[in-house]
């Protein structure tokens, strides 16, 4: 397990679909076996969009944690927890909104974007606020990867922002310097050659392996949290660093289309959900739009043209992938026969994830024990968090 951290979020859009599947939550699974990982459920989120509207948040809720589990997402391994259930997310929100210049929220692009183009009253101070809320939910845990589509960028990068500029304005100590060096003492006497050599660097070629290097010399149980913060920020010459920068972890899977060509969404009612049963899924397939040119069976196609081929990237090994190209560049087979194996190769995938979602859906006590227990997880972090913070702040009387 590496040092690193993950973490993600979702709304509580509740059901997942396959667009959810293969974009986000196969990509989560992996991950958990290799951080030290943090999955929740976003909840407040919704109310930043959603407040007027009747959303069955309880339900989506449990649903959606259900999915995760189902797909392979282990709350013994990573953290599963529920933001309003981690009350701190709320008190770091609110400090890190005294120090957030409102030019910084208005220029966020989903900003204007979703004003525009959601059809509903966005003026709303909630709104506006919701990219710090989710900065807030990222620096609570000191997270430093955060898979996110890309849409999501825009908001790391203000996190990083608000985290540089908190370290800024609140990481500064009279005699930071003198304190720093004195760590540096703590850390034995070849690590802090070691540190010293890897700080120089950085400082003076801007080498930001070094950089990298020289933080990882400080996860060492001599020192303590805020030497720690300190000799992390003097790696750079500012200040303690208290709430680390985090970096956004693109998702490389695969894109897969909604059933119409256009992004899988709920709201487009174009979607697979994992609960859609057998007969479902073969009626949505089938009846999915391939290369208009292939009316009939001996009219040639152009798999470039069919949403159905983008389906077989991601579903069909290569022997398959040459089949569908000569049998429809040369009108060898019909649209139907080419819908065949994905349609078997989705139920494969499918069906022990719906067995898992059955099993799940008659144990509604364990859902919550696993949510109270990821919760109450989280919790112990975000206190310390929230702790070190309000330190920083002056607020610890
Ligand atoms: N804003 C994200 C979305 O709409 C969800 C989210 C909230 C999130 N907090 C987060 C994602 C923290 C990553 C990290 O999809
Ligand atoms: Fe699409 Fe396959 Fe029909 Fe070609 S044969 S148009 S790839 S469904």
């Amino acid at each position: 397990m590496q040092n690193e951290k993950v973490l993600s979020g979702m709304r509580p859009t509740g059901l997942m679909h396959l667009g959810h599947y293969h974009g986000v939550l196969k990509n989560w699974v992996e991950l958990q076996n290799e951080y030290d990982s943090y999955f929740f459920v976003a909840d407040w989120h919704a109310f930043t969009t959603h407040y007027a509207d009747k959303i069955e948040l309880e339900q989506n809720v449990i649903e959606m944690v259900i999915d995760w589990l189902a797909v392979g997402i282990n709350s013994n391994i990573a953290t599963v927890f529920i933001q309003s259930k981690v009350p701190e997310h709320a008190e770091l929100h609110l400090l890190l909104s005294m120090l957030t210049p409102l030019s910084w929220l208005e220029r966020v692009p989903s900003y204007k974007d979703q004003q525009n183009n959601l059809n509903k009253d966005l003026d709303t101070y909630g709104f506006l606020g919701y990219p710090l809320l989710q900065s807030a939910d990222i620096l609570m845990y000191k997270a430093n990867l955060i898979p996110v589509g890309d849409d999501q960028i825009a908001h790391i990068e203000l996190t990083r922002e608000i985290a540089r500029r908190f370290n800024y304005i609140y990481g500064r100590e009279d005699d930071f310097e003198t304190k720093a060096k004195l760590a540096i003492t703590k850390m034995g006497k070849k690590q802090a050659k070691a540190y010293e050599e890897l700080r120089k660097s950085y400082q003076e070629n801007g080498d930001y392996e070094a950089l990298g290097k020289a933080s990882a010399l400080l996860q060492q149980e001599n020192l303590t949290l805020s030497d720690k913060e300190r000799l992390a920020g003097y790696i750079e010459g500012s200040g303690k660093i208290i709430l680390p920068e985090p970096k956004s972890l693109l998702t490389k899977s695969a894109k897969i289309p909604g059933l119409d060509g256009r992004k899988m969404s709920k709201s487009y009612n174009n979607s697979i959900s994992l609960r859609d049963s057998d007969k479902e899924i073969t009626t949505k397939i089938n009846r999915m739009p391939t290369d208009p040119a292939r009316i009939k069976l001996s009219d040639p196609g152009d798999p470039e043209k069919c949403t159905v081929w983008k389906l077989h990237q991601i579903y069909s090994d290569n022997s398959t992938k040459e089949w569908v190209v000569d049998g429809c560049k040369n009108a060898k087979i019909g649209c139907i026969e080419c819908k065949k194996p994905i349609i078997e190769q989705i139920n494969n995938e499918l069906n022990p994830v719906k067995e898992n979602i059955e099993k799940y859906k008659t144990e509604p006590e364990l859902i919550k024990q696993i949510i109270f227990e990821g919760s109450e997880k989280a919790r112990n972090v975000a206190i310390e968090t929230i702790a070190e913070v309000k330190e920083a702040m002056g607020i610890n009387y």
